[in-house]
């Protein structure tokens, strides 16, 4: 996969490109990642990349004109990219999409900051709007991070146990089930028996329990209104 991270703070993120999963996968070849930085395709002495808003109101707006040229250059060098806009308008992030951009060729993030975008860069381009979930972070990175590294991990090859990725959370219809190593007694508590039993079978219908219990309660607490707000 080829992805390209349009951002204003490339150094905030490279690091933790580097490291881990999304690091190997660049080592193995099966990822690589240019960041762009949209500053560096101002035409202006001051390399503006936002402005107030028309109509007035708090803070600043992204300036569709570098954006365009970046977008546009990427496009021209390396040929299309499924475009990926951050924005907590966007439809909610999960794993299925996350397993369906695993098998895209190239990706393209745009990360917004300050108030947004200029409406005209969402009209400009074929974007794929992406939600983390509804509250307001300060810029798109860390969601770019985190919907990058949701897809790479399921690119064939990328995980070391190419196994762990099929029985984990959201793959099947079940949460994870509870997961034990060394030491045996931990503080006072104790591996649950059935793990250290050898019996296979009894130990996969223990974790199928598990796994159905922590699903069943997980549904219940997301039906639970929200308490109400403390007057005090
Ligand atoms: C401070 S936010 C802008 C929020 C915008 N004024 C609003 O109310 O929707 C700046 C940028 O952070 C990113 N962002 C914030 N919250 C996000 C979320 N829940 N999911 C994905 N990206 C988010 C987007 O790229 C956004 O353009």
């Amino acid at each position: 996969m080829h992805s390209a991270i349009l951002t204003l703070f490339p150094e905030a993120i490279r690091p933790y490109l580097d490291e881990s999963i999304l690091g190997i996968a660049q080592s193995q070849g099966n990822l690589r990642v240019d960041l762009v930085d949209f500053r560096n395709y101002t035409l202006d002495p001051h390399r503006t990349v936002d402005d107030r808003p028309f109509g007035g109101g708090p803070g600043m707006v992204l300036k569709p004109e570098p954006i365009f040229a970046a977008v546009e250059d990427l496009e021209r060098t390396h040929g299309a990219f499924h475009k990926i806009l951050l924005c907590p308008r966007g439809r909610t992030f999960g794993q299925a999409r996350a397993r369906e951009l695993s098998r895209m060729e190239r990706l393209l993030f745009l990360c917004g900051r300050y108030e947004g975008y200029d409406e005209r860069i969402r009209a400009g381009f074929a974007w794929e709007e992406i939600s983390l979930g509804d509250f307001v972070l300060a810029g798109g990175e860390l969601a770019a991070m985190v919907v990058l590294e949701a897809a790479v991990r399921l690119i064939p090859g990328v995980l070391g146990c190419a196994e762990s990725a099929v029985l984990e959370s959201f793959e099947g219809e079940l949460l994870d089930y509870p997961l034990y190593t060394r030491p045996r007694e931990f503080r006072g508590m104790p591996v649950p028996d059935v793990l250290m039993s050898g019996d296979h079978k009894a130990v996969a219908r223990w974790r199928l329990e598990q796994a159905r219990t922590l699903t069943a309660h997980k549904r219940e607490q997301a039906q639970v209104p929200p308490a109400a707000p403390d007057t005090h």
